[in-house]
C-alpha cells in the first residue's frame, strides 16, 4: 500500500483530542512522524503510547511562544526536518451571545478565545516557517463552518474562525511559492471541544451535550454528526505534495453540506 505522507515530519496542536488526534494517527498511518503539541499532558502521554516512536510530544499551552519552539525544534532534532504543520488547538464559546456578557466577561472571553484559537496559530505558523521553507512544506490551520457564516457559535467564536480565514488567505498569499498555506472547515463534529474558562464553560464538551450532536445531525444535509477521523482525509490531501501540488489558499469545507443549504 502506498503511503501517501511517507518520510513527512509533522506537528499539529491540540493533538491530544478530537480532530488533531484523528490527524496524528492519520498521518501516522500514512507514513509521518508526528510532534504532538497539547495542553492536556495525560492524553497526549496516551497518544505516544500507542503511536510509538513515530510520535513525540511536548506538553504545554500553545499559546505560549516557548512551546511552540520546543514542537518545532523537536521535530528537527528527532525526525531531521518539518514537512507540514497543522495548527488545530481550539475552544468553543458555546454560542454564547456578547449582549448577554458584562463588557468585563467580554473582555476576558475574548483575551482567552482569541489567545487559544488565533494567536496559537500565529505562533506555531510563526516558530515553524523556517523550517517550512527550508522543506518545502505547508500549513494547514483548522478553521470552522463558523469561518464563512453566522450560526456556528457565538460572536467571539465566529470572529476567531473568520480571523482564521484571513490567516490562510494572507500566509498563502505571502509565503508562496515556498510554503503552501491551507484550511480545514469542520462543521459540527463529535469530539471533547470544550468552553472558555472565562465563561465558566471550560468543562462542557461537546460530545457530552445529547441535545447539541442532536442538533448538529439534524441540521446536517447528511443527517449525521461527522466523526473526528472524518475530516482526517482532507489534512492528507493538503499535505500531500503529490496531489495537493496545487493547493495554496484553499480551505475544504468539510461539512456534510451544511454550507451548501445555508447559502
Ligand atoms: N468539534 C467541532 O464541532 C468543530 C467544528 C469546527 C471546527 N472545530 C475546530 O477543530 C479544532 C479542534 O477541536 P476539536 O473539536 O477536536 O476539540 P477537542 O477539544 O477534542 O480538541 C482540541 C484540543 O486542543 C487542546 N487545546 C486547547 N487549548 C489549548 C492550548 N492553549 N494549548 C494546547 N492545546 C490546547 C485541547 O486540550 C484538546 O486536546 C478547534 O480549532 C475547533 O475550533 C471543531
Amino acid at each position: 500500500m502506498v503511503e501517501i505522507l511517507s518520510g513527512q515530519t509533522a506537528v499539529i496542536t491540540g493533538a491530544a483530542s478530537g480532530i488533531g488526534e484523528a490527524v496524528a494517527l492519520r498521518f501516522v498511518e500514512e507514513g509521518a512522524n508526528v510532534v504532538a503539541l497539547d495542553r492536556n499532558a495525560d492524553a497526549l502521554a496516551d497518544l505516544a503510547d500507542r503511536l510509538g516512536d513515530r510520535c513525540a510530544v511536548v506538553a504545554g499551552d500553545c499559546t505560549e511562544a516557548e512551546i511552540c519552539r520546543r514542537g518545532v525544534a523537536l521535530a528537527l532534532q528527532k525526525f531531521g526536518k518539518l514537512d507540514c504543520v497543522v495548527a488545530n488547538a481550539g475552544v468553543y464559546d458555546w454560542y454564547k451571545r456578547i449582549d448577554r456578557m458584562g463588557t468585563a466577561d467580554v473582555e476576558t472571553a475574548f483575551e482567552e478565545l482569541f489567545r487559544i484559537n488565533v494567536l496559537s496559530t500565529l505562533l506555531i505558523a510563526r516558530s515553524s516557517v523556517e523550517a517550512l521553507r527550508e522543506s518545502g512544506g505547508s500549513l494547514i490551520v483548522t478553521c470552522s463552518n463558523a469561518s464563512f457564516r453566522a450560526g456556528g457559535g457565538g460572536t467571539l467564536y465566529t470572529a476567531s474562525k473568520f480571523a482564521l480565514r484571513g490567516v490562510v488567505y494572507q500566509l498563502a498569499y505571502e509565503w508562496a511559492p515556498h510554503v503552501r498555506v491551507n484550511g480545514v472547515a469542520p462543521g459540527g463534529t463529535v469530539t471533547g471541544l470544550s468552553g472558555l474558562a472565562a465563561l465558566e464553560s471550560s468543562s462542557r464538551r461537546l460530545d457530552s451535550e445529547e441535545r447539541t450532536v442532536e442538533m448538529v445531525a439534524k441540521a446536517s444535509p447528511l443527517g449525521r454528526a461527522a466523526a473526528a477521523d472524518d475530516h482526517a482525509g482532507c489534512y492528507v490531501l493538503l499535505a500531500s505534495r503529490r496531489d495537493g501540488k496545487n493547493l495554496n489558499g484553499t480551505i475544504l469545507v468539510s461539512d456534510g453540506g451544511l454550507s451548501s443549504r445555508m447559502g
